[in-house]
């Protein structure tokens, strides 16, 4: 247990990737937390110290905070009842044929906990809300448990990374009830101050602000990251009208501290459960606050990411002599980014998909992501190494980045192949060595040589 910590008595209301690495962590920070999961199964799963969903670092992570026995999980929301700090972690997908995000578990999860709150009680939303949630919120919590209260803290972490941008984060953000008109008797600043009292010991950055700012950072910062990514990949569609090479540019920009290479990396573009989605809420909120003119940008954003995966899908015509029909194709890659499982709007399964629908015999493979794809993708092939996938290819496709496929010896991988042809979707290989063992090598944005 960290000596700066006073433990507190919390629950985290969603066990999903969020939820569970902040349960977890939060064990691991020295308090006695109780996950509330309503999927039984999942509940059950990691009350096992069994992860379902691949995060480096996590499984110890769980084991280490169960083993501790400050950490556990139920599916009844009773046993959230007493904890001094409520987490609400539950997901905020996109709606259905809609821009906007789905409230539904955010405001389920907010119902059932107030039955169980208890006054002096701190109800804290992690979840990514479209702006004004947290006020609305709020007066439930006031108008159902006087003395109880709300604050929205956001949460940056990244996949592949969870495990330490929680315990570690770059900033923390709280916003609280006092510089948001609301009345409460409890102090947020100082709860949740206890409740990370490690991490603002470790000197971390802290923004304490009102609901509207605190719920706007997350928004922003995505927005944000996706532009900076969408920026380059229409710079790299200029460099394939110039002849000019988008990775030599991005180094030579990103130089300038003021702009910083990271987030530059021109390629296939930005998928995931978060960026796509945020950025699409964004909008929509915008609009219904009637500032849509301010956002318009980022339809712009969605629009140069969407058409890179075009755009891999025509390069793959282009090299396969024009025509895609029968094709051997080999798919490295299937996760929406390496080292994580998830395959939610993945850009490299856009692009296998639409291969495979004009025509070419697509073999898809993935370090982790490969289980997932084979539920919801049923009609990808799959198999279970890079090897495999490229038997016999006209052309490989790299879409994924992950530092095992970064490392294939081009020479013996090689001798897979029927065409040494490989498509980089990432910009991620040492183009000079698959050259120089006879590949031809094609990216966007970047000359041919
Ligand atoms: C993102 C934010 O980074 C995180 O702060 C927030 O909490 C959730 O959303 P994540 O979705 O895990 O995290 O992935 P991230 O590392 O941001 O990558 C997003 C996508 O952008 C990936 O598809 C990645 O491949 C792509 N990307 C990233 C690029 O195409 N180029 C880059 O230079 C960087």
């Amino acid at each position: 247990m960290s000596e700066n910590t006073t433990p507190l008595k919390l629950s985290v209301i969603g066990c999903g990737y969020l939820g569970a690495v902040h349960a977890a962590s939060m064990a691991e920070l020295g308090h006695e937390v109780v996950g509330i999961e309503v999927d039984v199964a999942k509940a059950e799963s990691l009350a096992a110290g069994r992860v379902p969903f691949f995060e480096p670092g996590f499984e110890e992570l769980l084991r280490r905070s169960l083993d501790s026995g400050r950490l556990s999980f139920s599916s009844d929301m009773a046993d959230a009842r007493g904890a001094a700090v409520h987490f609400v972690c539950v997901g905020t997908p996109q709606r259905r044929g809609e821009y906007a995000a789905d409230l539904t578990y955010v405001e389920a999860a907010t119902a059932s906990l107030i039955e169980v709150l208890g006054p002096g009680e701190l109800v804290v939303g992690k979840s990514t809300v479209p702006v004004g949630t947290a006020a609305r919120l709020a007066e439930q919590v006031a108008a159902r448990v006087p003395g109880a209260a709300l604050a929205w803290n956001p949460e940056f972490l990244r996949e592949g990374y969870a495990v330490q941008d929680t315990l570690h984060p770059d900033r923390l953000v709280y916003g609280v009830p006092s510089l948001s008109g609301a009345d409460t008797a409890v102090d947020a600043e100082k709860v949740l101050d206890t409740v990370y009292a490690r991490i603002v010991a470790d000197g971390t950055p802290k923004v304490v602000t009102d609901y509207a700012t605190a719920e706007m950072v997350k928004t922003a910062a995505n927005s944000f990251l996706a532009t900076k990514i969408s920026f380059i990949n229409a710079m790299a569609e200029l460099c394939e009208a110039t002849g000019a090479d988008v990775k030599q540019l991005a180094d030579a920009i990103g130089h300038d501290d003021r702009i910083g290479r990271k987030f530059l990396n021109a390629g296939l573009g930005f998928g995931g459960g978060c960026l796509p989605k945020d950025i699409r809420a964004f909008m929509a909120r915008a609009g219904e606050l009637g500032a849509d003119q301010a956002l318009t940008f980022l339809r712009e954003v969605d629009n140069i990411n969407m058409r890179r995966r075009i755009r891999m899908v025509e390069l793959a015509r282009q090299v396969c002599d024009d025509s895609l029909l029968g094709k051997r194709i080999a798919v490295l890659g299937a996760a929406f980014k390496p080292d994580s499982d998830d395959i939610r709007d993945s850009p490299a399964l856009n692009v296998a998909a639409q291969l495979q629908l004009q025509g070419a015999n697509v073999r898809v493979t993935d370090p982790q992501a490969l289980p997932n794809v084979r539920r919801h993708w049923s009609q990808l092939d799959c198999v279970d190494t890079p090897e495999e996938a490229a038997e016999g290819a006209d052309v490989v496709l790299l879409l994924t980045e992950w530092k095992q496929y970064r490392e294939l010896d081009p020479g013996s991988f090689g001798k897979m192949v029927k065409t040494r042809r490989v498509l980089d979707g990432r910009n991620a290989l040492d183009r000079e060595a698959w050259e120089s063992a006879g590949w031809t090598y094609r990216a966007l944005g970047r000359r041919n040589v």
